[in-house]
This record gives C-alpha cells, structure tokens and sequence, in this order.
C-alpha cells in the first residue's frame, strides 16, 4: 500500500468527467487523495460550495481512499495542514503546461517538501474544460458525455430556475 497522501486542488465548477477521470488515476497511484475545492471570494461561481461538495462526494463516493474537502488561503498551507506530500495537477494539453509549471515552481518556492505530480486525463478529454461546459450549455448545447450526470442534471435545473426568474 502506498501511504503517499495528494491534495488535488481546484475550483470543480463544474465538475467535468475530465476531473473525475483523473480522480480515478490518482486514487490509484496515491494511498490517499483528497479533492480540495478553493473557497475563493473574489470568483464569481455558477455554482456554490455546497453544490460543488454535493456533485463531488456523489461521484467520488465508490473511490475508498478519496475524500472531498474545501479550503482557502494559500494551497501549500493547506497542504501541509493536511500532512500531505503531493499535490496533483492535470495536464490536457501543452497549453496547460505554462501556467502549471509556474503554479509548481511557486509552490515550492513556498515549500520545497511538496511535490507536484502531473496526470494527463484520457485523450478524450484533453479539450474539455469546466469554463467550455459553461459556455456550451448556456448556449442550448449538450453536455453529455461531458460531466457527471448529476452535475447535468444540476445545470438543467440552474437553467430552469433563472428561466422561472425571467
Ligand atoms: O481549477 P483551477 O481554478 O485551475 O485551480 C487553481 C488552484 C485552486 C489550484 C489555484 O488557484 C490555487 O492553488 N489557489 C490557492 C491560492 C494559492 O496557493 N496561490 C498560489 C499558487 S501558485
């Protein structure tokens, strides 16, 4: 059994399968991992904390060494509050690559016991993100195949609440 802890943070908003994928290949490789959604105020999210810990657990609850968790401030703080060693990022393309090595090099600049480690999700997924699900739904397109089909669900009634509100 590997007792490596990993810390895969984000802002899961929403959760796309593309996250759930790599969740799988980390729960693998990792004795334990946990699924950090940032609690940041300065975004404006489609949907709330709770609503992300929701669709979260939902999803990750077949995965034993998996937990969810929330937190805010700095992530290497959080990590190492948390007793882990990694934390785990996806790559889906190169163009990921820049903002991921300079979020890696930071972090250990902040604490050089943390490791990053990069997954890459299936191929299937490199071009999707939660940002691109947003924009597609909101224009009347599908996302299926594309999130969890609890987080579709919530999405649809996300639309038909600010369609009532109209
Ligand atoms: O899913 P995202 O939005 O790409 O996740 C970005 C996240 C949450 C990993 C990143 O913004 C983060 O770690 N924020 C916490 C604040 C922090 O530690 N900033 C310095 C990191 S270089």
């Amino acid at each position: 059994m590997n007792h490596l802890k990993a810390i895969y943070p984000g802002s899961f908003d929403p959760l796309t399968n593309g996250h759930l994928d790599l969740i799988e290949r980390g729960s693998k490789i990792f004795g334990e991992l946990v699924v950090a959604i940032l609690r940041n105020p300065e975004k404006d999210p489609l949907f709330s904390i709770d609503e992300r810990i929701v669709m979260l657990k939902s999803t990750t609850s077949r995965f034993a060494n998996v937990r969810v968790d929330i937190f805010d401030g700095l992530l290497v703080d959080y990590v190492s509050r948390q007793g882990a060693q990694v934390v785990l990022r996806g790559i889906r393309a190169i163009s990921d690559y820049e903002y991921e090595l300079q979020m890696a090099l930071m972090n250990r600049k902040l604490d050089s016991r943390i490791e990053t480690v990069f997954m890459m999700p299936a191929d299937t997924y490199s071009y999707l993100s939660s940002r691109l699900v947003k924009e597609v739904f909101n224009l009347g397109g599908s996302v299926r195949g594309l999130v969890p089909e609890v987080v579709e669900e919530k999405l649809r009634q996300k639309a038909s609440a600010s369609a009532g509100a109209k």
